[in-house]
């Protein structure tokens, strides 16, 4: 096979659009899924590509150097496209640890084990780092974040983010790796674990449930649809500049009461309910610590140089994703059962 790509995180959220993407779009890669399968990792949303016969999944922990080093030599890995991270805020700000542990200490041994694996070949190899708009801090003035704006990571996920957007850069200016990152905007879509904002509130839409939104609802989010990002990935994967940095945005600002609210509008009518009965559910809770207020991507970057576009309107893509989760009831009931609950009930009923 021409290449032997190791994904990371491929069981999360838009690590499965990415691996399914790649998957069958490449049939001559061989597509190594590495994952720890945290709460937040599934591999029911590989269903359709688990028999594919050039994917394989390993089950592994990024902190585990030694398996990392085994995984390099078993697959012959030739490419790295990194995602798997811890990615909640709420869960940085009560263990930050954890952030530190999976997204800065995980990062550098994944980093080493490249570096190891492909002594004296390091410029035949791309190490793909995937990470977010959060590490450029907040916007209060207006503007947006463009690949120069300085790094101003405001809560213990974004830090841990930065942290490791900086380690790649300096294995690429130190032992000079080929590597490329990207740092994107919210993400949408099928498969969004329900601990974040969207699907969060469609579940508790479905259950009648109240809908927590922090503070006045005013902060602001771009928004961007899962499987436009899995082709942000698979082209800057193919056609970004080794050593550049891509911002992934859709153009596409909403202040979250405006989507709470447009969750609800949509659901109503989907569910037959009386007009602005969900409406009903909107609970003003108590804002998230050192919540940023708005975030923006000025993505012209990749779209002048690489070609790429968002494909889908938002209220499209957002269309897609209320019926994603009314269809897909099984998968909604699994991955809120047990340690969920437990979750849900201590930052949310306390
Ligand atoms: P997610 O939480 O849904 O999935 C993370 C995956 O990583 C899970 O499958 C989990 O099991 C795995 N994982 C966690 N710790 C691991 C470890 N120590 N070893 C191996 N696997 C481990 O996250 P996501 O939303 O799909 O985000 C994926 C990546 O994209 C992250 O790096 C995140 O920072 C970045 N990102 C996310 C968004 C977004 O809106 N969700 C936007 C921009 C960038
Ligand atoms: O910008 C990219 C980032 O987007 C990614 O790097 C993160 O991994 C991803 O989780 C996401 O971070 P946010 O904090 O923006 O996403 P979240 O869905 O948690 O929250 C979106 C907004 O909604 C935010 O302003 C907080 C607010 N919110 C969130 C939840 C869970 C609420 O008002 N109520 C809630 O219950």
């Amino acid at each position: 096979m021409s290449k032997s790509i190791l994904i990371t995180g491929g069981a999360g959220f838009i690590g499965c659009h990415v691996v399914r993407l790649f998957v069958t779009k490449y049939s001559e890669y061989k597509i190594v899924n590495l994952d720890a399968l945290t709460y937040a990792g599934n591999l029911e949303n590989l269903k359709e590509v688990e028999n594919a016969p050039n994917y394989n999944f390993e089950k592994v922990d990024i902190q585990d150097a030694d398996a990392l080093d085994l995984i390099f030599a078993k697959h012959q890995i030739s490419d790295v496209i990194h995602l798997a991270a811890e990615s909640h805020v709420d869960r940085s700000i009560s263990d930050p640890m954890a952030f530190v542990k999976t997204n800065v200490f995980g990062t550098v041994n994944l980093l080493n084990a490249a570096k190891k694996a492909w002594v004296g070949e390091l410029d035949q190899h791309l190490f793909y780092h995937v990470s977010t708009d959060e590490v450029y801090g907040s916007l209060h003035d207006g503007g947006f974040f463009l690949e120069t704006t300085a790094y101003d990571p405001q809560s213990p996920y974004s830090a841990s983010k930065a942290a490791s957007d900086h380690f790649v850069r300096a294995y690429a200016n130190t032992y000079k790796m080929k590597t490329v990152v990207s740092n994107c905007s919210n993400n949408y879509g099928p498969n969004h674990f329900p601990e974040k904002l969207i699907p969060l509130c469609i579940n508790n839409i479905k259950n009648s449930k109240p809908l927590p939104v922090y503070g006045k609802g005013e902060n602001v989010r771009d928004w961007l649809f899962v499987k436009d990002h899995a082709r942000a990935i698979d082209t800057v994967f193919h056609r970004g500049k080794p050593g550049e940095t891509y911002n992934i945005g859709g153009f596409n600002e909403w202040k979250n009461i405006d989507i709470v609210r447009l969750l609800c509008q949509k659901m109503d009518q989907k569910l037959g309910r009386e007009a602005g009965s969900s409406e009903k559910l909107i609970t003003f809770v108590q804002d998230r610590a050192g919540h940023d207020l708005r975030y923006a991507i000025d993505a012209t970057k990749i779209q002048k140089e690489l070609g790429w576009d968002p494909s889908l309107q938002f209220e499209e893509g957002i269309e897609l994703t209320i019926d994603w989760y009314l269809a897909n009831e099984e998968w909604l009931e699994h991955v809120t059962s047990g340690a969920y609950q437990q979750y849900y009930k201590e930052l949310y009923e306390n």
